[in-house]
Formats: structure tokens, sequence, C-alpha cells
């Protein structure tokens, strides 16, 4: 057989094995067999080195022509088989875009009412300069009662329905603490001889403006009361703070936090002991339509009990009543929440019903502040 019509032949032969191999593995192994250290072209090639001159001459650009076109051939076959292999992956891999998301956590959660109007409270006062403090919620008869200036035997004691505790080994009866007051004594404590005296909040020193969010128990349930509940107290402890100044406080926070131009209070005078003298203050409201509406019309709404910090409830925090004094007040969160957001009965507040949440809840990202709206 001519060199001519071998070189075809092969040609013919591999180009043949080229385009029915149908994988990178197959390729390859005609691609050993061809250009291989053994492959048939490989081997044409080395009849190069026996010829005589003249015919090697015509023959080395012929079979080294066969060797480049076979080299072209697989590489081209390559490529293709390369692609065709990833279009079938992308096939493969389809991705439906038209599925909805799952929604993010983020998105499904939400902040309870209570937790919304405390930070909402919180903002405002932090606006106005107070800091936050906080107090146990188990409480000994001493901050609840005594350190307020509640006499030992005194019905007042009575007058909250205390939940008692048992006796403890010495003898002590606990309470859950029935306001949020008992946090006053410790911010202002400036001796470190009664117990737990910086349980959660360390005691400071005068000046003293804190807000004291928590929650409080009474042995008391119905439309509007259930046995916990939560209370803000706020406390302003100086050389000279008046009345003036909790009137201007409690008009700056209801005015932000009902969010509304103009409030207008009524003070009346009341009996607490731990104040003197003490008032409960109402807002004027409008009561006519379904929901109560605040800083119009002719009703009004009692919201808050305050006053001068009794100089009693300052010796027994180790102040000086002849050198500081002060005013506290203390303000029922549940009935602020249930008047902001039109929530009529507070005891589904605690049924962890799905759907109550769900209606009546706050986005977890949309978090309060005076610049960015309190509620939205
Ligand atoms: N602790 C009082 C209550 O629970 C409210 C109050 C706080 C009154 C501070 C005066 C000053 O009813």
């Amino acid at each position: 057989m001519s060199l001519q019509s071998q070189i075809e032949t092969l040609r013919s032969e591999i180009s043949a094995a080229i385009a029915g191999a149908d994988t990178e593995t197959a390729l390859d192994a005609v691609r050993v067999a061809a250009l291989g250290k053994k492959g048939s072209v490989s081997a044409l090639l080395a009849t190069l080195g026996s010829m005589d001159p003249e015919d090697r001459k015509a023959a080395g650009p012929a079979i080294n022509g066969l060797k480049n076109d076979v080299a072209g051939l697989i590489d081209a076959r390559s490529i293709s088989l390369k692609s065709a292999a990833l279009e079938a992956r992308l096939k493969a891999e389809t991705l439906d875009v038209t599925l909805p998301l799952q929604p993010a956590p983020t998105a499904k959660g939400r902040i309870h009412p209570i937790s919304q109007t405390i930070d909402e409270i919180t903002a405002i006062f932090s606006d106005m300069g107070f800091s936050v403090a906080e107090g146990p919620d188990i409480e000994t008869d001493y901050y609840n009662f005594t350190a307020l200036n509640f006499p030992e035997g005194h019905p007042a004691r009575e007058m909250h329905d205390t939940f008692f505790m048992k006796p403890g080994p010495n003898g002590e009866k606990k309470v859950l603490r029935t306001h949020t007051s008992p946090v006053q004594v410790r911010v202002m404590q400036k001796t470190n001889d009664k117990p737990s005296a910086s349980y959660l909040t360390p005691p400071q020193d005068p000046p003293i403006r804190v807000v004291i969010p928590g929650r409080t128990y009474r042995n008391d349930s119905d439309q509007t009361h259930t046995p916990m509940f939560h209370q803000v107290e706020g406390l302003v402890i100086d050389k000279s703070s008046h009345i003036g100044q909790l009137r201007w406080v409690l008009e700056e926070f209801l005015k932000a936090f009902f969010e509304v131009p103009n409030v207008t209070l009524r003070f009346r005078p009341s009996f607490f002991p731990f104040t003197e003298p003490s008032m409960e203050v109402d807002v004027q409201c409008d009561r006519s339509g379904a929901e109560v509406k605040i800083g119009e019309g002719n009703d009004w709404l009692e919201i808050l009990g305050c006053g001068m910090v009794h100089p009693n409830v300052l010796e027994h925090a180790g102040l000086d009543p002849s050198v500081y004094q002060g005013f506290a007040f203390g303000v029922g969160i549940d009935r602020l929440a249930m008047l902001k957001y039109g929530m009529p009965d507070l005891r589904a507040f605690f049924d962890a019903d799905q759907r109550w949440i769900e209606h009546y809840g706050f986005r977890p990202l949309d978090l309060p502040t005076l610049f960015g709206g309190l509620s939205n």
C-alpha cells in the first residue's frame, strides 16, 4: 500500500473514531491510539527515520500534516463535547425562579405590643436624658413596702393584693413586687448594708434621672386587670427638682407617646405612702367614638400616680432630705398600650394566641425611634 493511501486510510479511520467518541474519556482513548507513544500516527512518523532522504522530503510533510489534522480534529471534538456536557448540566440543574420564597424569620416574627410599648417609652425618656434601670421581680418586703414608708402592719400593705412567697429559712417572706417603686430605693441606695442592694442596676449618685420598666404582680383579674402586668416608674432626684418639672416631663412624655400635638392633664390629690404630696393624673380624652382619643374631647381618663418623693424614702435610701428632693411617677404600661393601639381586653395580651400577635404585633426591624416614628 502506498504511503499516500496508508495516510488516507488512517485519516478516515481516526476521523471516524473521533466523531464516534461521545465522552471525554473515549476521545482520550482515540488520542492515545493515534498520537500516543505507540499510536498509529506515531508509528508512521517513526518510519521517517529509515527512509532515504528523497522519499523523506515528500513523506515528512504528509505524515506531519496527518498528525496536525488529527490533533486539530481531537481539539475541536473536545470543545464540542465540553459544551454539550455543560448544556446537559444546565438543563438538569434548572431552578424554578417562580417558586415563592420562604419568608425570612424577621418578616414572620412579631414583637409583642408590650415590648413595643416599653421600647417606645424608653426611646422617649432617653431623649429627655433619662437612663433605664431594672430591679428583681421577687422582692423583699423591705424594698416593696418598708423602705417605701409603708409602716409595719399598716393596712396599706394589703391595699396591693400582694402575692406573698413562703417564708425562707430566716423567716423572711418575699413578695412578687406589687409595683416598680421598690427600684426607686435600689437606684438611690447610698449604703450597701441592705441585702442585694445592687441587684440588676447599680445605685447612682444624684442627680438621678431614671425610668424603670418591668413586670409587677397583684392578685387581681378582669377585663382590665391581670395578675401580672407592667409598670414604668420614673424617678428624678436633684437639689431643686420640683412639681413644675414633673408636670412638664409627664406632658412631654404623653404627647410623644400618643403622637399628638397637645395633651391636657388634670392633677388630683391622692395618697401613696412614698410620696408627699401625692397626685393622680387624668388625661383629657374623647370617649364618644369606638376608640378613646387622647388630646381632645370632654372626658378624663386616669393614667398614672405621682408625687414628690417622701423624705422618709430618701432617708431609707441614705440620701439627706434636707439636701435632696425629687419626684416620682408610676404608669401602667399595659393600659398605655391598650389606649394607644385600641386593644379592648388586657387578658388577650397573655394568651399567647398566634392570631392576636399577628394582628397586634410589630415587625421586628421597625424599631421605635423619635426621628423615625414611634409606631410606624
Ligand atoms: N407605685 C404606685 C402604684 O403602683 C404608683 C406611683 C409611683 C405613685 C411613683 C407615685 C409615685 O400605684
